[in-house]
């Protein structure tokens, strides 16, 4: 017997439930029975259901252009290149009802400039819990899979979640933070997901978002910021063209980083190479001024312009001489608000 259509609905309202373990020692058909009679009353009552209960429907899943657009520009200092690949690459994805593979977006770069925050604030466009929503996977190397003896089983682990999670909701997003320290094997177990398959074992990955980050090409990013920095060029002057072969080139060259070992890169697998910046004194302001503006919305005093600048004169920059970017970008700021307000 083919399910009704309310029938498959009422069901798949349990499954939002998360109730799906209760149901399935109950056959199929009684299942439907009991679906049958429940139908009338339930139904009406969906809405409401949905509405308190994070689903995988256009509810809770929708991307906000505008909304991620004003965020790159008023929450992300000093990456313009970041900012314009990232709000075309994921707008164009999100805009395609019927995209050939999933989105997969490498984010590269010295420690503190955003890769994170960046990851953030697409997750926040997307879904509306954000960060916090079931749809939303943040993988780390160090913390996740930690034991290079243990790959086999983080293998068939992480294989099962991501069909898992993909099959419960096609719209889920995967962050795999410091992937420069994932091992090969693990990298290259993912691989399948990421390409151009209609369906793999039944499961379509292709409305599915991958972000890898790494600092993996940080230091030849730097290399050309600083070229442009000593000949007196302005740094939004930076095209990607003039850090492109430097990054999938360095990416690809450095022994330590497992997409070395991978054909990620080969098989073009990743859509967007995506570079940051190191920040300069300026940006550790801008960031110091938009973390006091958070807080002050959060019941504390208005942004001070001293307290900025007191912050951002108290971090490292490098090269030794000039002291130019910012040893660990925006990333302390916040310890260092505190001790200061
Ligand atoms: C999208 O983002 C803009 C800017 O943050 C916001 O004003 C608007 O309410 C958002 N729209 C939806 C549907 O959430
Ligand atoms: C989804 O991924 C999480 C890890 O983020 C995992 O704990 C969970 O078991 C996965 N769900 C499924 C259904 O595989």
């Amino acid at each position: 017997m083919k399910p009704k259509k309310e029938h498959v609905l009422l069901l798949w309202v349990l499954v939002c439930f998360g109730v799906t373990g209760a149901i399935e020692p109950i056959s199929t058909t009684i299942a439907v029975g009991m679906a049958a009679a429940l139908t009338g009353f339930l139904a009406s009552y969906q809405n409401i259901f949905n509405y308190f209960h994070e689903c995988c429907r256009p509810e809770w899943i929708g991307f906000n252009k505008t909304g991620l657009k004003t965020d790159l520009e008023n929450k992300l200092f000093g990456q313009h290149l970041a900012s314009r690949i990232i709000l075309k690459a994921v707008s164009g994805f999100m805009s395609n009802e019927n995209p050939k593979k999933p989105l997969v977006l490498s984010l590269h770069g010295w420690t503190g400039t955003g890769k994170n925050f960046v990851s953030q604030l697409i997750a926040e466009n997307v879904y509306k819990e954000g960060m916090h929503s079931k749809f939303v996977h943040v993988f780390t190397s160090t913390l996740h899979f930690p034991h290079p003896s243990l790959l086999s089983s983080y293998k068939s682990q992480l294989q099962q979640w991501i069909k898992g999670n993909v099959s419960n909701c096609e719209r889920s997003m995967f962050i795999f933070d410091e992937m420069d320290k994932m091992h090969p094997g693990l990298i290259d177990s993912i691989k399948p997901y990421l390409d151009y398959y209609e369906k793999l074992d039944g499961v379509s990955y292709r409305k599915s978002i991958f972000i890898f980050l790494s600092n993996a090409g940080g230091e030849s990013i730097v290399e050309t910021a600083l070229d442009f920095w000593r000949e007196g060029r302005a740094r939004e002057e930076i095209d990607l063209k003039d850090l492109e072969t430097s990054v999938s080139l360095s990416v690809f060259n450095n022994e330590k980083s497992g997409f070395f070992h991978t054909s990620l890169i080969d098989k073009n697998l990743v859509d967007f190479f995506v570079p940051f910046l190191p920040l300069e004194y300026s940006h550790v302001v801008q960031c110091a001024m938009a973390e006091m503006k958070a807080r002050a919305s959060e019941g504390e005093g208005p942004p001070d312009l001293d307290v900025a600048n007191q912050v951002a004169k108290d971090l490292i920059y490098f090269p030794k001489q000039e002291r130019v970017f910012s040893v660990k970008g925006c990333k302390t700021i916040e310890s260092k608000l505190d001790y200061y307000t």
